[in-house]
């Protein structure tokens, strides 16, 4: 059986997640259908998303093995560089679709296999290194403010838990909208490093000078309040993950007396990756890259994402 060099879980460990990571040989990637296509990988980026499946959050023992990784870029078969959209039709998954790594196996190997539909040519003047940043975290970004967040209307934006890879995405982006965005942080390095991306940085829970029309959460339990108060009437909570816990409390007399709407989102539409490639290429926006890390690293790199010093993305160079 052909096999290549990949990162996987083959087991689950919550308390430790680097502990269940593996390194090493996996088959080839089959294709489960007509359309499927193999695309050699040059590189990819980490998202928090490989941490929960480390910790067996959205896969089940059953998957295990599960070749880890939602975002490339790479060569398709007919030597076009191409950027991958990682969500994939699934039947049998209750959303009908699924996110490469949860039931197809993901990207951190030499290849990948996806339906051909899936491929977006690299525009001009990105790097393969940058364009592996946007497919998830950027995308998820993009949707919260474009889509969900209607940021056309809004005057000041607010992130919360800014050295993210999304909420970095959001910041930058919100930036090159010519919104006033403000973003908390717990690290004073990291406020240090938003606000030099022209964003207002504050303390976790920190009065802002204005209530925002858009607030970005991806942090959840631990910021949600602050999300609640920071919000003008009308504002809009989107919501794309919980990093620090689902449950919060939720005022319910300020939801409805600022009437104020909370969305949840989950990744973007292939024309949503199209307008953000677009915008990026077009606009000289550019990812927030923390590190590139030889994918023989890669170790290395989830303990980077899994330390919480990361700003912004950890890149794989499946090159080097
Ligand atoms: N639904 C979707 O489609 C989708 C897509 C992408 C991501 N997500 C989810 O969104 C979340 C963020 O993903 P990511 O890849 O951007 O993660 P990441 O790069 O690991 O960033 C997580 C950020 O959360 C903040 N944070 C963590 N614990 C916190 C706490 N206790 N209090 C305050 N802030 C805290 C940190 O901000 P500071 O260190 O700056 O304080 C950190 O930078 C994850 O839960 C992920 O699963 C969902």
């Amino acid at each position: 059986m052909p096999i290549m060099r990949a990162a996987f879980v083959s087991r689950f460990d919550d308390a430790n997640p680097l502990a269940a990571l593996a390194v090493g040989e996996r088959p080839e990637p089959d294709h489960p259908g007509e359309d499927w296509v193999t695309v050699q990988v040059r590189a990819s980026s980490l998202n928090h998303h490989d941490l929960w499946s480390l910790r067996g959050v959205g896969l089940a023992e059953a998957q295990l093995p599960m070749i880890l990784g939602c975002d490339a870029v790479g060569v398709d078969p007919e030597g076009n560089e191409v950027v991958v959209y990682p969500v994939v039709p699934t039947p049998g998954d209750p959303r009908g679709v699924s996110i490469l790594s949860e039931h197809f196996p993901g990207t951190f190997a030499e290849r990948v296999a996806v339906p051909r539909p899936n491929l977006v040519p690299l525009p001009d003047g990105l790097s393969p290194t940058d364009a592996a940043c946007l497919p998830t975290a950027w995308l998820t970004a993009w949707r919260m403010l474009t889509t969900k967040g209607r940021v056309e209307d809004a005057d000041a934006v607010l992130v919360q838990g800014a050295g993210g890879g999304v909420a970095t995405a959001a910041v930058a982006l919100a930036v090159a909208m010519g919104k006033r965005v403000y973003a908390t942080s717990r690290d004073a390095g990291k406020r240090d490093r938003i606000a030099a991306l022209g964003a207002t940085a504050v303390e976790p829970g920190a009065r802002l000078p204005e209530r925002v029309d858009v607030v970005i959460e991806t942090v959840g339990a631990a910021t949600f309040d602050h999300s609640l108060k920071s919000a003008a009437p009308m504002a809009r909570i989107v919501v794309s993950g919980a990093t620090a816990g689902h449950e919060p409390k939720v005022n319910l007399r300020r939801v409805f007396a600022m009437q104020l709407e909370i969305l949840g989102t989950s990744m973007g539409t292939p024309g949503e990756l199209y307008d953000l490639l677009a915008f990026c290429a077009d606009r000289q926006v550019r990812p927030v890259v923390d590190s590139v890390i030889p994918f023989s690293g890669v170790e290395e790199a989830f303990a980077r994402l899994h330390g919480g010093e990361a700003f912004g993305k950890v890149v794989l160079d499946h090159t080097a």
